[in-house]
Parts: structure tokens; sequence; C-alpha cells
């Protein structure tokens, strides 16, 4: 699609310039770390043809996302399977497709890698003692740090190649010394396993990096500065440092076109405003109110008041914001255009095939795949 004036609502429009604009600006921040890209953020094929032009790695999560990866051209040499819940006969389907980098936190998935994908180069994720991030994993992935030391040696004595630790502070991380952090424990890990013999090759600081939304994220000149002196401290030289960004990537790149369907005052005594869009069909990340987006209207310069933000299902939970304060048009009525900010990461590929019936998030580019 070239033109983004007249798409049918609810969509996503993603500006390809952006995404291409914001790879180079993270290597310019961090200019000797790999990119690899978590095609979860945002699977969308030109974004992956985009990126592999310009270099970067790819960590992908399952087959769907190597298959989708390798139809764009990309080479399995530079895919990480870094989902460390994987079954056997997928970790099988990976190597047989040419993946040969995977990252796994537990003895189970270790062995299941060292039968299905043999002599692969593997990264052991440990949990950081990093602060807790806006959209938080929890305790879910991540073995303890000394763990890491003793599966890593287990790797080298299943066959497998030890690439290093990874960690991952959580996405939309907002205090940088999550990475400072993570690379001491990462440098403690290097450090035992120095001891045994076994080298690191690199260390991968996982994705994490954050994008403003309502609420302003520290920007990534600061991070890079954060993550490189931390790095320069405290891993042995010649250590590869691996990032692996989804939202930082793609998030500022995309606009969601929705519509009001219904406004109404409830018996609550709130005015709501009811989208077609929502939780189910891509608004994912509002649940818990954990991402405040900015919405725009076309009568923004009307007077503005509080409102609780629905979707459009017959779902309790199909509610955006309702303790965020959000302010809108009191002149906002049905059929009115709204424009959600910064929706490129997390959105689409979150979107249900078809809860209640409504199709799931469109994907439109607009920008030049090629310089
Ligand atoms: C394994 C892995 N790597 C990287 C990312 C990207 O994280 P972010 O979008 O916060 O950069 C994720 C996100 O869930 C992930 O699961």
């Amino acid at each position: 699609m070239t033109d983004s004036n007249t798409p049918e609502s609810p969509c996503l429009v993603i500006d390809l310039d952006k995404v291409r604009a914001n790879y180079r600006a993270l290597h310019a921040a961090l200019p000797t770390a790999r990119i690899r890209f978590a095609v979860k953020a945002s699977p969308v094929p030109e974004i992956i043809r985009l990126l592999n032009d310009e270099g970067a790695e790819f960590d992908v999560a399952s087959i769907g996302e190597i298959e989708l990866a390798l139809a764009q051209g990309v080479d399995p040499a530079v895919m990480c399977y870094g989902n460390p819940i994987k079954k056997s006969a997928h970790i099988a389907a990976a190597y047989a497709a040419g993946v040969r980098r995977y990252a796994f936190d537990t003895e189970d998935d270790l062995a299941r890698i060292a039968e299905y994908a043999p002599g692969s180069e593997v990264e052991c994720r440990f949990l950081a003692s990093a602060p807790q991030s806006q959209t938080p994993f929890g305790t879910k992935f991540g073995c303890a740090p000394g763990e890491a030391v003793h599966l890593l040696v287990r790797a080298r004595d299943l066959g497998l190649t030890v690439v290093g630790p990874y960690f991952h502070v959580g996405s939309q991380q907002l205090d940088p010394s999550a990475w400072r952090i993570g690379i001491e424990q990462a440098a403690a890990i290097a450090e035992a396993l120095a001891v045994k013999d076994i080298p690191v090759s690199s260390v991968n600081i996982g994705g994490g990096l954050p994008i403003s939304y309502v609420d302003p994220a520290p920007g990534l000149s600061e991070l890079g500065s954060v993550i490189a002196a931390a790095a320069a401290q405290h891993l042995p030289e010649h250590t590869d440092l691996v990032v692996e960004p989804g939202r930082a990537l793609v998030g500022n790149t995309g606009v969601i076109h929705a519509e009001v369907v219904n406004v109404r005052v409830a018996p609550d005594g709130r005015r709501w405003v009811y989208l077609d869009i929502g939780r189910y069909n891509g608004m994912a990340e509002t649940e818990n109110e954990y991402i405040a987006y900015r919405l725009r209207t076309d009568r923004d310069g009307d007077p503005m008041a509080e409102a609780v933000v629905a979707g459009p299902t017959c779902d309790g939970d199909d509610v955006l914001y309702q303790r965020t304060r959000v302010l809108l048009p009191t002149t906002l009525r049905a059929g009115d255009p709204v424009r959600i900010l910064d929706t490129g990461a997390y959105t689409a590929s979150y979107s249900s095939v078809s809860f209640n019936g409504f199709p799931p998030l469109t994907v439109h580019v607009i920008g030049a795949e090629r310089e």
C-alpha cells in the first residue's frame, strides 16, 4: 500500500523508513553490538526483508517464525531459536531448516537440543536481578546464574558449542541500570566458565529497550552508553555483545487507525468511549494497563474530559483504560477516527484470529523497503 489515507478501520500502518532509521540509530548507539531482531514484535515480511538487508540477525520463537524468515531470504545461520520452551519435533525441524543456534534455560531443553540439534551453538538464559520492567516476564524464564554455569558446562559435555550467557531485563525496561546489573552477572558466569576452560564468545543482553509512549523513556544514547560502559568494564576482551530488540526497532513505526463505535455515560457515571479496536484485535499490551498509548483525534482542539476507553467485543475484559487517566474531546462521536500512536510492536502479532468474529488487525506498509 502506498496511500495510508483511506485504509479500512481498524488497521495498522507501518512506516518502513522509520524501521530503517531505528536500526541505524541503534547501530550508532551500540556500534560494536550485533543486532538480532525479535521477530515476534512485528512479523511483517517487508520488515524482515529490510532488516535482513541492513545486516540484522533474527531471534525466532517458533517454527512459524523460522519459516516466515526463511521465506524472506534470511539465512538460517543468522537465526537464533531463542524461545526456551520448545518441543523436540520443533528443534528437529529447526535443525533440518539449518538453524544452528538455540537458547535454553533448563537441563531438559538442553538435552533435547543436544539430541535433535547436535553440535549446535547454545546460549543459556539466566534470570538477571534487574528491576521490574513495564511489561515484565516475572520468573517465567531464566535459570539462576549459578545454574547457568552448571548448564553451560553440561552443554560442552554434550558436544554442543557454548556461546555464552543470555538475559532479558523485561520488555519496556525504563531503568538503564538493569543492563549494567545483567552484564555484571553475565561477566561472573563467563569468569566461572573460563576457570573450566570454556570460553564465552558472546553475551546476549536481550531486548527490553524502551520507547516513549505517554510516559517518556530514556533514549538510545543513554542506554547505549550504560551498556557499553558495563561491557567494557566487566566482560572479557573480544566478547561479542548481542542485543535482541523488538519494540525499539518497530514500536514507533506504526499507527493504528481506529474508529469510535459508541460513546455513552454508563451507570457508573463515567463516559465510556468504545472503539473498533480492543484487547483482542491488537491492543493486547493494554492488559493491566501496562502500556499507555497516545490517542489522537481530529477534534483534539475541542474541550477535553476523562474517558474510559473500551474495545468492541462482548468481553468484560475488553477495556483498554479505566484506571489510566485518558483525556478525549467531549465532542467525540460515533464514526470519528482515532489514531493510536507508536503501535508498531506487539499489536498485529498479538491479534486473535477471530474473537467474537472480529478479524485480526490488518497491516499496511508505507515507505521504501530498499533505499
Ligand atoms: C526471547 C526474546 N528476545 C527478545 C524480545 C524482544 O523484547 P523487546 O521487544 O522488549 O525488545 C523478546 C520479547 O518478548 C523475547 O521474548
